[in-house]
């Protein structure tokens, strides 16, 4: 970090997730600083990290951040909400120097949108657990009820590459059918995995409800704490896996469109 708190120039940020699920949001960051480097690590070894304890997801988290910051990282993204449950608040008190940014569920864009004043939110179990959830429902959600899903099994499924399958629209029907029930319009996907089942989700809810994904506006809030860079050239984006790094590319390909400059890394 520089005096004024930026992150210096040519120094790149560090992205992690225990998946793919983070892709969504690395694809926002490159798009609004295509100059800035940029380190992707899947810590697919260990996912999903949704159905750990959050002791355990803190503890990967400290581990995959620090390799990051290792490997040159001035700042780091949690873009997975699980782990930003699990560990925000302890990568920072550990990593001073370094600027985080998380993700946290978004029931306040929500609850300002609502006018049933029904929200729902699909996350994993961990991040339900965690303080953070309810310390966000605490903050901006005194007048809308908030109902929560579990969406156990669906970041697997996008990990699989099943988002359109009919095991993943029977699940979501399962698991949003109650809260479109209790007269939810308002959708918040708290889980980036989620992202990539967008389609999926229309399709379940129809036109009426709003889906919020909180992406774009956590890459924004990576370009405020990072700062834009002056730069007319494309930087590259570095990917690593701490599983299998053919896999990855793979995955890569079919989410981003097109296969990764350089091949993934195994960390
Ligand atoms: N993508 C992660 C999240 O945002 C978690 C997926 C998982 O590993 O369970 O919560």
């Amino acid at each position: 970090m520089t005096a004024d708190g930026a992150v210096a120039n040519g120094s790149s940020i560090g992205i992690f997730d225990s998946g793919i699920g983070g892709l969504a949001v690395m694809r926002e960051v490159r798009f609004l600083i295509p100059g800035r480097p940029l380190l992707y690590l899947a810590d697919q070894r260990w996912a999903p990290y949704g159905s750990r304890s959050l002791a355990g997801v803190q503890e990967r988290s400290i581990q995959v951040a620090g390799q990051l910051i290792e490997a040159g990282a001035g700042c780091v993204v949690v873009a997975c909400n699980t782990a930003s449950a699990a560990a925000l608040h302890e990568l920072r008190r550990r990593y001073v120097d370094v600027p985080f940014v998380g993700m946290e569920p978004a029931v306040k864009p929500a609850a300002s949108h609502s006018r049933s004043r029904v929200v729902g939110v699909l996350a994993t179990a961990a991040t339900f657990q965690g303080e953070l959830f309810a310390s966000v429902v605490d903050r901006h959600a005194d007048d809308v009820t908030v109902l929560t899903s579990v969406g156990e099994g669906l970041a697997g499924i996008v990990e699989d590459g099943g988002a359109t399958g009919s095991v993943t629209k029977e699940l979501l029907r399962r698991y949003l059918g109650p809260m479109l029930d209790a007269g939810m319009d308002t959708l918040v996907l708290g889980c980036t995995h989620y992202t990539f089942l967008t389609g999926a989700i229309r399709g379940v809810v129809g036109d009426d409800v709003r889906i919020i994904d909180p992406a774009p506006a956590v890459a924004r809030q990576v370009v405020r704490v990072s700062g834009s860079v002056e730069s007319d050239h494309v930087a590259p984006v570095m990917y690593a896996t701490t599983a299998d790094p053919d896999r990855f590319d793979d995955q890569i390909t079919e989410l981003m469109g097109s296969p990764p400059e350089r091949p993934s890394e195994q960390w």
